[in-house]
């Protein structure tokens, strides 16, 4: 049986990869895909959800495009990480299909129905304008699996994740909204590397398999740089492999938090894995991953794409 899915997302080669991911998984089938502003400007993210349907084949997929700023606070990109364009190494080409003209999170509320999962892997700012503008999709929607946050670490700051960071106010409207969320940090997607190795066996594996090796040749430069990684996570396509097999990510309830008002720590998700203030549990946290065979997953994946 397939689950069927949206990817609302900020590609971002991690987006794009996971895109990618789902469209290559009988697991999962995605419905749709809306973009938010967060690694790039709309615009560009916009553009690069558009290249990666088009290259797979796939624009009978609607693209939405949502939210260009957060909800409160002026827009943060990660140039540094993803380049000018947001998916800095391969040749992009310019896209033929165009997104609709609806807001994300009109197409969102649209196409969630009992069953469907949300897997945002940027800023939740559409995910907040969605309960705001649509409050009844509470009632049918029964999974989040997000891409974000983190328990022990930053990367963008070290109190923050990106994602939370970006758009803190939207991360915590949505953690509040009681609808259940899996939370996808940095505590599990730092634990599975992608390596030269896994970039040289897509390389010769047709097109989407080039394509993910050169977008991880302009990834990795960063992480080796900044982190001393000996390679990239693919922090997004985490996200969409926890949906196709629950068994790669162990989780933990809990109750998470966001700070929305911190000179250090703005952004950080406050996780209270030992129930220390007897808050209830509002999500679910991944905790251990197992690297080896994600890993192999989304290399295998890909690779039947060509
Ligand atoms: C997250 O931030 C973005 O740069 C990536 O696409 C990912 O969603 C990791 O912190
Ligand atoms: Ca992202």
């Amino acid at each position: 049986m397939s689950t069927p899915i949206v990817i609302d997302c900020d590609p971002g080669h991690d987006d794009a990869i996971a895109i990618l991911l789902a469209l290559a998984s009988s697991e999962v089938e995605l419905r749709a895909v809306t973009t938010v502003a967060g690694n790039q400007t709309l615009d560009k993210t916009t553009r690069n959800a558009l290249v990666v349907l088009e290259l797979a084949g796939r624009t009978d997929i609607p693209v939405a495009a949502g939210a260009d700023a957060p909800l409160r606070r002026p827009l943060r990109t990660a140039a540094h990480v993803h380049g000018e364009t947001g998916l800095d190494g391969p040749v992009l080409p310019e896209p033929s299909a165009r997104s609709l003209d609806v807001h994300a999170a009109d197409l969102l509320a649209e196409t969630i129905e009992p069953g469907v999962v949300l897997v945002p892997t940027g800023p939740l700012t559409n995910v907040a304008l969605l309960l705001e503008r649509h409050p009844d999709v509470r009632d049918r929607l029964d999974a989040i699996v997000w891409m974000g946050g983190a328990i022990g670490e930053g990367n963008v700051t070290p109190a923050a994740e990106f994602n939370a960071f970006v758009d803190p106010e939207a991360a915590a409207a949505v953690l509040a909204s009681g609808i259940p969320v899996t939370m996808i940090g940095l505590d599990v997607t730092h634990k599975a590397l992608f390596t030269r190795g896994h970039a040289e066996r897509l390389r010769g594996a047709g097109r989407a398999g080039r394509f993910v090796a050169e977008l991880s040749d302009f990834f990795q430069r960063f992480h080796e740089r900044s982190y001393g990684f000996d390679g990239s996570p693919i922090h997004d396509a985490l996200a969409v492999a926890h949906v196709i097999d629950p068994t790669l990510v162990t989780t933990r309830r809990a109750n998470v938090e966001v700070e929305t008002a911190s000179q250090l720590c703005d952004g950080r998700t406050v996780v209270d894995l030992r129930g220390v203030t007897g808050r209830p549990a509002n999500a679910e946290v991944g905790v251990d991953v197992d690297a080896e065979r994600f890993l192999e997953l989304l290399c295998s994946r890909i690779a039947t794409l060509a």
